[in-house]
């Protein structure tokens, strides 16, 4: 494991020195204050951001004899002490990893009868719980039930799920967080001047990026680099010795990809392999800055025109941001979700390729390369084909008047076939009943138990011959929401008010409402590849956003769960399908038109491309 010098002297001391956990930190020092500490309590939370420090602080806390406020510990004291330095008698730090058998628990019942050796309270801080065996948990549930007056419980896990409900239900939990990435430099800047090293704010800002949000990897990443640098770290010191390339390689690279120039993409790509950086790390970079150019996209649309203080959300210098500003607006952002799939796909070849130099070449160029999107339904006449997904409001997630318009990819070529508009053997134009809205269209498709096997045109026109109406939407009662069906409803009223709110919600799937308490507990499902959707809307302005606006729609407080599901049900999936069956729909009438095949016959031609062109 990583070197832990700088990281264990930096141990947070206080609940105060404890950073980016003080809602943790609040509730459990007034607890302490109102004399009100239960006897069970659990830690959870990813590697490195302070639980063992937040343990180790509750038990000082509560032991010591000499503290001048309750709940803060002296830190001089003998308890304190001993306890810092993990040799007090009353304060027991078991490892749950390696004594995770029955035995050792057995051990720590037997032990724990026994009264403290000074003091009211003996502390038991079980490392790593969720690694305890079945028997282990059960043993330790006896003495959870009744346990001795002087005894408290501290439990941590980096994996709450693992540990049995029953042994869950006698805890008080404390979930902890990531720690930001600002209050990571924060801390790595205090660090710093303490021990009278210089860095560079733009080394600082790496270092906590690289992090990811645990503490103990940006000290310990600091202390590496330190070892190296001296007291002086600069930008180069840090990114050689991480292995990152340098900014402007991977600016021109997006560059290249963005205003489709191939050539300088794959110049830059050649730089890296010269100077011997992997490649895969290269390309998450790439795929990092296509992500933040997303980002800024969303932010500036959600805030419908006004100008948008980036650098308040993006964490980038204002130089590097000014950078990132000048390709904000080349690409829509079907375009750039495109490229960021592309790319995230193809780096699993490179990292498999024998040849990955090649690979990563070809995929560069290929991203640089790309059309605008076009989706070919909104390029048709509101009357074809039956009207499909004409209710006017038209489809795909994008939101009122952004990106530049579409147009055809090859308007200013060859003439394309003039053959989509009146295809002769495509079902005539039925009208659609107009009432039915794009939620009652998208409810439709998605509780059809498959993607229906025959055309959505024929599917529709049924629908309009038998003139079913369409469904009434209520929204308020919370018992309806029970099935993807009120879920879309929601979502389509959602979108009305926060057009950004509502279209990222479009890529998430519903996977099921529960009540929970007061709480309805509402789990949202996101694919592998979309899992920026996700971070989107955990964002702490979408977060808030979002759980006000379900608790408008549904009455209650709602709390938000995601979960990673592998083939997603989302409205724009769904949404996705149905325009790629009209497409095929109509494509395929056009292949076996009349008029196609003649001039095949009569100029001996084979059909070569296929546009489809408004009002052609
Ligand atoms: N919230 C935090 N504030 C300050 N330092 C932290 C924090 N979390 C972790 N650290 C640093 O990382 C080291 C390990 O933290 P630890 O409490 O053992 O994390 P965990 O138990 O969550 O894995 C600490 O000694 C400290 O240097
Ligand atoms: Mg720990
Ligand atoms: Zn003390």
């Amino acid at each position: 494991m990583a070197y832990l010098g700088l990281a264990r002297k930096w141990r947070p001391q206080t609940f105060d020195d404890l950073v980016g956990q003080s809602h943790i930190a609040r509730t459990i020092s007034n607890a302490i204050k109102t004399g009100r500490v239960s006897q069970g309590y659990l830690f959870t939370g990813t590697r490195g951001i302070g639980k063992t420090s937040a343990a180790r602080i509750f038990a000082k806390a509560i032991r010591c004899q000499q503290t001048q406020e309750p709940g803060v510990p002296c830190n001089k004291c003998n308890d304190c002490t001993e306890i810092s330095e993990g040799r007090s008698t009353d304060v027991l730090e078991i490892d749950g990893a390696s004594n995770n058998g029955v035995d050792a628990v057995r051990e720590i019942r037997e032990n724990a009868k026994y009264l403290p050796s000074s003091g009211k309270h003996k502390i038991y801080i079980i490392d790593e719980v969720h690694m305890l065996t079945t028997a282990a948990f059960n043993a330790l549930l006896k003495t959870l039930e009744e346990p001795p007056a002087h005894v408290v419980f501290v439990f941590a896990t980096t994996d709450p799920q693992k540990i049995p409900a029953t042994v869950l239900s006698r805890c008080q939990r404390f979930d902890f967080k990531r720690v930001s990435q600002k209050d990571l430099s924060g801390r790595l800047k205090h660090i710093c001047e303490a021990e009278k090293v210089s860095i560079n704010p733009d080394a600082l800002a790496i270092l906590a990026r690289e992090a990811e949000g645990s503490m103990r990897d940006a000290v310990s990443l600091l202390d590496q680099i330190l070892s190296v640098g001296g007291t002086k770290i600069t930008l180069e010191t840090v990114t050689e010795a991480l292995g990152l390339v340098d900014k402007k390689t991977i600016l021109d690279c997006v560059t290249g990809i963005i205003r489709r120039r191939p050539l300088d993409a794959v110049d830059a790509v050649g730089r890296v392999y010269l100077h011997g950086f992997d490649l895969k790390q290269f390309g998450r970079e790439i795929l990092r800055y296509i992500r933040q150019i997303m980002v800024a996209r969303l932010l500036e649309e959600n805030a419908g025109g006004t100008p948008v203080n980036l650098s308040a959300y993006m964490e980038m210098s204002d130089v590097d941001l000014d950078d990132m500003k000048e390709l904000l607006h080349e690409r829509s952002l079907d375009d750039l979700d495109m490229l960021f799939r592309m790319l995230n796909h193809g780096l699993e070849d490179v990292a498999r390729s024998t040849i990955p130099k090649m690979v990563m070449d070809v995929l560069v160029m290929k991203m640089a390369s790309t059309e605008e999107m076009i989706a070919l339904s909104d390029l048709s006449g509101p009357d074809d084909l039956g009207g499909v997904g004409a209710s006017g409001t038209g489809g795909g997630a994008r939101a009122p008047g952004s990106g530049p318009q579409k147009k055809s990819a090859h308007s200013d070529q060859a003439p394309p076939l003039k053959a989509a508009a009146q295809p002769q053997q495509a079902t005539p134009a039925a009208p659609v009943a107009p009432t039915r809205s794009r939620a009652a269209e998208l409810i439709a498709a998605i509780e059809a138990p498959q993607p229906a096997p025959q055309a959505p045109a024929s599917a529709l026109s049924a629908r309009a011959a038998t003139n079913a109406p369409a469904p009434s939407i209520t929204i308020n009662a919370p018992k309806e929401l029970h099935d993807a069906s009120s879920w879309i409803k929601i979502v389509t009223a959602i979108k009305d008010q926060k057009p950004m709110v509502g279209s990222i919600l479009e890529h998430l799937s519903f996977e099921g409402l529960v009540e929970n308490g007061p709480l309805l507990v509402l789990t949202l499902g996101f694919v592998k590849d979309h899992s920026f959707y996700r971070d989107q809307l955990q964002s702490h302005a979408y977060t808030e956003l979002l759980v006000q606006l379900l608790k408008n729609h549904l009455g209650r407080a709602v709390r938000l769960d995601y979960k990673e599901v592998l083939s997603s049900r989302s409205i724009e999936e769904v949404e996705r399908q149905r325009r790629k069956q009209v497409d095929d729909q109509r494509r395929a009438s056009v292949l076996e038109s009349e008029a196609v095949k003649a001039a095949q016959q009569l100029l001996g031609a084979r059909l070569e491309r296929l546009d489809i062109q408004e009002n052609a």
